[in-house]
């Protein structure tokens, strides 16, 4: 097989949905692996993989080598899970065993197992319950997630408007939308979207998460020593993190100003309260660094996530008229959502020996045809039930499973029943090519599936 730079940068896409530990228990130190193919020195399996469509590839390779397999990327070993059964067996019914986040270096240069997706052991247990419940708290503040989630809903709503029924290609204004929402809750206010800083914010966050995905990121995670020594687009990164920090301890330094112990007013109000609860506490969690990094977590699995979710989603809505137009006439349309799938990272245990990087494929799980009749078919009845309302399907992991489960699952649903909601109840979203001639294969899969660009017309009710 040729390998050309294009093929390169396939074939590294493909690496981001990878790299975990499993977590170290004595008993499973001496697991075995499972079968797998055989590896080259230094590439591994990397000729063995249809580069340009890896997910095909690892699905393939299933059923030679069964659910659960070996396979190697570069000098980096991992077992790959495939189908609902593996996945279930492993996140859900081993869950202890399969907390563990395995090393990305890519972002560990930036966290240094700070923050929340990153962290494992004690630290992860204790950030991520505070952000839980602080999520929590705002669901029943004074200013409700839901409230905040409304505003942002009506304010896209007029820059649709703005548009004027012209074609307008609406990647970048669907990011601050969902950048907003996470900002109303980690600063307490949202921006007006023509902000200059704002602008930064969402640009840094949009450039990131395509380096982290990029080759360049991805050679970062293979081989981060060498790479940590070159020149290239990788060093990027570094430099958009380092900016993306000052920003937020920015905020943080405006809010120490103005902070008021007894009514905090956003998520780093809750943090600083939290930080001056321990400040006696050497061994505390809450300090200004897993303050950035909590936000900094915020912002990438919200952010990203949230926009190409609502992206492929109106796309599908254009490809199935008929679809949108139920939705449109439902009182109160289901909160099913089009997937925007991850394949995460995950520590595994239960076999291969403990350190072992495992990768679940959760794209596997919805393609799963024990699961699901005819999976290949885009049909929201998979998760409704008949009278419209959402039906919960065990297969269904887009948000993933067992303790390492989406984090803002909850938020992820509000936003996407309110935004697509909003939206679809005062526009009709018309496409410039005929439905049929719509292309919704995607256009990148990394640790999402990425739909190709398009433009649309929002045409007011
Ligand atoms: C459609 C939207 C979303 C999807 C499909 C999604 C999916 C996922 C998946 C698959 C994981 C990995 C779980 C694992 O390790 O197995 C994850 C983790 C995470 N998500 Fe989301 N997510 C979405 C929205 C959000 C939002 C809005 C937030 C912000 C609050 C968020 C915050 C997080 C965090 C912090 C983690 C790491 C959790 C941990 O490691 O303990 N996500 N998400």
């Amino acid at each position: 097989m040729e390998i050309t730079a294009a093929t390169l940068l396939l074939l590294l896409l493909g690496l981001s949905c990878l790299v975990v530990h499993l977590r170290g228990k004595g008993q499973r130190k001496r697991g075995c692996l499972p079968p797998g193919p055989r590896p080259l020195p230094l590439l591994g399996n990397l000729l063995q993989l249809d580069t340009k469509d890896m997910a095909k590839s690892l699905l393939m390779l299933s059923e030679r080598y069964g659910p659960v397999y070996t396979l190697h990327l570069g000098p980096q070993r991992m077992v790959v899970l495939c189908g609902y059964q593996a996945v279930k067996e492993a996140l859900v019914d081993q869950a202890e065993a399969f907390s563990g986040r395995g090393d990305l270096p890519v972002l560990f240069r930036l966290t240094q197992g700070n923050g929340i997706a990153l962290s494992n052991g004690e630290k992860w247990k204790v950030l991520r319950r505070f952000a839980l419940q602080t999520l929590r708290n705002f669901g029943m503040g004074k200013r409700s997630l839901e409230e905040r989630i409304q505003q942002e809903a009506q304010c896209l709503g007029q820059e649709l408007a703005h548009t004027q029924s012209a074609p307008f290609d609406p990647t970048f204004l669907i990011s601050q939308a969902v950048a907003n929402v996470i900002c109303s809750i980690v600063f307490g206010d949202r921006f007006d979207y023509q902000d200059g800083s704002f602008l930064t914010l969402v640009g840094l966050i949009n450039q990131n998460a395509h380096l982290y995905s990029s080759p360049w990121g991805q050679m970062y995670n293979i081989f981060p020593g060498p790479m940590s020594c070159l020149p290239g687009p990788h060093n990027r990164i570094f430099e958009n993190f380092e900016q993306l920090r000052q920003f937020v301890l920015e905020r943080v330094k405006m809010h120490q100003e103005s902070f008021d112990p007894n009514c905090p007013r956003d998520f780093i109000d809750c943090f600083l309260l939290k930080m001056e609860q321990e400040n006696q506490d050497p061994l505390s969690y809450f300090h200004t660094e897993t303050l950035v990094m909590t936000t900094h977590n915020l912002f990438f699995a919200g952010t990203e996530t949230v926009s190409t979710t609502l992206r492929y989603g109106f796309l599908l809505l254009m490809k199935y008229p008929e679809i949108q137009a139920r939705s449109q006439r439902s009182p109160a349309p289901d909160r099913a959502c089009p997937c925007c799938l991850r394949d995460q990272p995950r520590c595994q245990a239960a076999l291969p020996p403990s350190g072992t990087n495992v990768l679940p494929l959760l794209f596997s799980v919805h393609n799963d045809p024990a699961q699901f009749k005819d999976p290949a078919t885009f049909d929201p009845a998979h998760f409704l039930d008949p009278s419209g309302g959402f039906r919960k399907h065990d297969a269904f992991m887009a948000f993933s499973a067992g303790k390492r489960v989406c984090l803002g699952e909850g938020l992820a649903r509000m936003e996407l029943f309110l935004l697509f909601t909003t939206v679809l109840q005062r526009f009709t979203l018309t496409p410039l090519v005929r439905p049929e001639d719509i292309d919704i294969s995607p256009l990148m899969s990394g640790l999402g599936n990425m739909p190709r660009p398009y433009e649309f017309r929002a045409v007011p009710r």
